[in-house]
Order: structure tokens, then C-alpha cells, then sequence
């Protein structure tokens, strides 16, 4: 069974494979370019259609790992728009000359949007992960977070505190050096 980060750097290599391919078709037509000019059409199209579709086996697959047996929220709905409005890309840019600097920002600001939209899913019922993801998704995480460093009773009571130099707190970055001995 593929676990969560592989389905991630799944997803993730497909949003690059998107967004760079997208990134060539619309360089392209800002230098002047058309689409039967553009000698690495079929290049960026190949790249672009992989992309797309890592993108949704990664989304998918995370999704499917990090809240098996939920209804699709709305935040994933709202990935599954902006992947359409991404798959279309290429056909506006070549289509609507004239147009190309305005599109390339607005896929960046979609792709931006998309990332805000994982990160803090809105208009959703706030579930947490399943258990499955093993703490790597970050809604599993949240439940880590709370835990607050001011909480050292589980490391005061640890056995070999009482020697010098030895504490085992010392080596905890998130805690202040021990006070020195006069
Ligand atoms: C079919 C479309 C998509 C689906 C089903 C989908 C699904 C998901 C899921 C389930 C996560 C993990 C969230 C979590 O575990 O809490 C995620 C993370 C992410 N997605 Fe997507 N996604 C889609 C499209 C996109 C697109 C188009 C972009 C950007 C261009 C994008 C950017 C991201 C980023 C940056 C993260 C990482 C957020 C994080 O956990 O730190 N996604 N996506």
C-alpha cells in the first residue's frame, strides 16, 4: 500500500510538471509566439497531461489515505475545480492572444489558492485525519501541536535526571541552557 508522503511527492511533482509546462506555453506567447510556432507544443502538452494526472492520483491518494472512508469535502472540491481550470489552461493561453501575461498570473494565483485551499480547508466540518497517515498529514499534526513544551512532567520524572550534566532536558533545543553551578 502506498503511504501518504509517496502520495504527496506524487501530487507535488505533478503541480511542477503543471505549472512548468504552463510556464513555457505562456513564455512562448508573451515573446510573440502562436501555437503552430511553438516547436515544443507536443513536449509541453505530454508534460503538462502526466502532470494532471499525478496531480489527481497524489490528491486522491492522500485523501483516500488521510480520511479513508469520508464524503469528499468542499475544500477538495474546490481542488478538483481548480485542477479542471488548470487542465484548460494551455487551450486559453493559445487561444487568447493578447491576453498571455494576465493568464500566466492568474494560473499562479490559482495554484496559489490551491495550496491555501489544503492548507486550511474552508468551509468544512473540521475532521482530523484517520490514524493511518501516521501523523504526516497536517491535520493529524494539529493533535501533536498541542502539546505544549511548558509540560516537562513526563521528562522531570525520567530516572537519570539526578546526574550532573546528564539532564534530559539538556539536549532539548525548545529548552533554556541549565542554570551554572556556584
Ligand atoms: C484534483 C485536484 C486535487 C486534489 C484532490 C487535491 C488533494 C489534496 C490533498 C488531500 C492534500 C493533503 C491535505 C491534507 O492532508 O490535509 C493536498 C495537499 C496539497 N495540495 Fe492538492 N489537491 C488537488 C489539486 C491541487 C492543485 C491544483 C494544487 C496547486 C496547484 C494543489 C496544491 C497542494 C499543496 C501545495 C498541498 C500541500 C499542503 C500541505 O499539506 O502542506 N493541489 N491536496
Amino acid at each position: 500500500m502506498i503511504r501518504y508522503e509517496i502520495y504527496k511527492l506524487i501530487h507535488y511533482t505533478g503541480l511542477f510538471l503543471i505549472l512548468s509546462s504552463l510556464g513555457g506555453i505562456a513564455m512562448h506567447m508573451i515573446n510573440g509566439g502562436a501555437r503552430d510556432t511553438f516547436l515544443a507544443r507536443r513536449w509541453a502538452g505530454a508534460l503538462h497531461g502526466v502532470g494532471m494526472f499525478m496531480a489527481l492520483l497524489g490528491g486522491f491518494g492522500m485523501y483516500a489515505r488521510a480520511y479513508s472512508g469520508m464524503p469528499l469535502a468542499t475544500w477538495v472540491w474546490i481542488k478538483v475545480f481548480i485542477w479542471l481550470v488548470l487542465g484548460a489552461a494551455p487551450f486559453a493561453l493559445y487561444r487568447i492572444r493578447g491576453a498571455s501575461r494576465a493568464l500566466f498570473l492568474a494560473i499562479v494565483a490559482l495554484a496559489v489558492a490551491a495550496a491555501a485551499t489544503a492548507l486550511h480547508k474552508p468551509f468544512s466540518d473540521d475532521f482530523g485525519a484517520t490514524e493511518d497517515t501516521q501523523g504526516l498529514s497536517p491535520a493529524a499534526n494539529d493533535v501533536s501541536n498541542d502539546i505544549s513544551i511548558d509540560d516537562d512532567s513526563s521528562e522531570a520524572a525520567a530516572p537519570d535526571s539526578s546526574t550532573p550534566g546528564s539532564s534530559p532536558q539538556s539536549d532539548d533545543p525548545n529548552l533554556p541552557p541549565p542554570e551554572p553551578a556556584d
